[in-house]
């Protein structure tokens, strides 16, 4: 029998194809250069879900940190994907010492209807998409900054809002020195070209030139984007619908109070919220993650917060007219099952 792997579709009778569904759903969470570093193991009405090392940003990531704030993105999906089918997912947030690479596993056994918040943040799982540029001059809908905090929290971090201009400015500034410091560094460049396709590939992950202008935005304070096309002039051009002024958005910071694998998967899944209520309020992020792969300024930025807390990545937040497109690669090859549940290929 053929699988339902669509999101969207009716609760598929099955643990296999609920696994499917499930599974579907959560490769749209957002990973780091859109590496889809997770692999998924389905058995009976349990889920297993692994980080894949082999997507690791050696360089960039050398800790495997990002990776597992990516997987961590995908199990908030994956329990949300459950919960729009009306099951309650039990989960075990791993990882353990003896299996790094295990990230959590994930059993549902008892039903319960959705609430409407559940589905609502259910319904922007595949509009969602991350913003690289300025935004539009509108003010964020009262309410949704402490709705995020509260998001984050639930997770055990915290997402803490640059208020002043000079604390933007300090973010801005230590971003775009982390920037150029990667920029110097032909590892860091190589591992960057190896996941920005050029225009037309048919590749199903990295970071496609349809997911980034053509153009710098540049914002005051100015966070610069990463430079996905290397001069090679890719990416979308931009339409006359955008305004001249762009901002820079609110800025926000999401931090935890530990460091390590499960603060890592902890930080993952308050992004996936954070991005989720964002994107149902209208609201869209852009993410850098470059700050914090400079250890020298992780640690600068960790002085600067002053309470011993861990910055695990910085987001702005507004309000966008044009969506990117993003790409996944097709549930076939991110999880495997006890018992076949995709179609044999067909023969010639
Ligand atoms: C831990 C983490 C770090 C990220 N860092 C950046 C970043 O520094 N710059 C950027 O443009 N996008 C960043 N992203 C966003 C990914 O590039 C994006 O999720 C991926 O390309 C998939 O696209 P989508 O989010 O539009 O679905 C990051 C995402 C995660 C989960």
């Amino acid at each position: 029998m053929t699988a339902s792997v669509e999101p969207g579709l009716r609760p598929p009778p099955t643990a296999e194809q609920v696994a499917a569904f499930v599974v579907a759903t959560a490769v749209w969470a957002p990973s780091v250069h859109n590496t889809q570093p997770w692999q998924f193991a389905a058995e009976r009405s349990e889920l297993t879900l692994r980080a894949d090392a082999a997507r690791q940003l050696t360089v960039a990531d050398s800790h495997g940190r990002e990776m597992l704030m990516s997987c961590g993105a995908a199990l908030f999906t994956a329990k949300l994907a459950l919960r729009s089918l009306g099951y309650v997912p039990e989960t075990r947030v791993l990882p353990d010492a003896a299996d790094p690479l295990l990230v959590a596993r994930l059993r549902w056994r008892r039903q319960a209807a959705p609430t409407l918040a559940e589905d609502r943040l259910f319904n922007q799982v595949m509009r969602r998409r991350t913003h690289r540029g300025g935004f539009e001059p509108v003010p964020p809908p009262p309410g949704l900054i402490e709705a995020l905090r509260q998001n984050a929290a639930r997770h055990d971090a915290a997402l803490r809002v640059a208020i002043t201009d000079q604390a933007r400015a300090a973010l801005a500034s230590i971003t775009e020195m982390a920037e150029r410091v990667e920029r110097l560094n032909s590892g860091y460049v190589r591992e960057l070209a190896a996941w920005a396709p050029p225009p037309g590939s048919s590749r199903l992950d990295g970071v496609s030139a349809s997911a980034y202008p053509a153009r710098a935005e540049p914002t005051s304070p100015n966070f610069p984007a990463r430079d996905f096309a290397r001069g090679r002039g890719w990416g979308l051009r931009s339409s006359t619908r955008i305004s001249a002024a762009r901002f820079t958005g609110i800025v926000c910071l999401l931090t935890t109070p530990a460091d390590g694998p499960a603060s890592w998967v902890g930080a993952g899944q308050a992004l996936q919220s954070v991005l989720l209520t964002s994107a149902a309020w209208g609201v869209a992020a852009a993410l850098h993650s470059q700050p914090v792969e400079v250890g020298w300024l992780r640690e600068e930025l960790r002085h600067e917060l002053g309470d011993g807390s861990y910055p695990q990545l910085v987001l702005r937040l507004g309000t966008v007219i044009e969506d990117a497109i993003s790409v996944r690669r097709p549930v076939a090859s991110v999880l495997t099952a006890s018992r076949a549940i995709f179609d044999a290929p067909k023969s010639a």
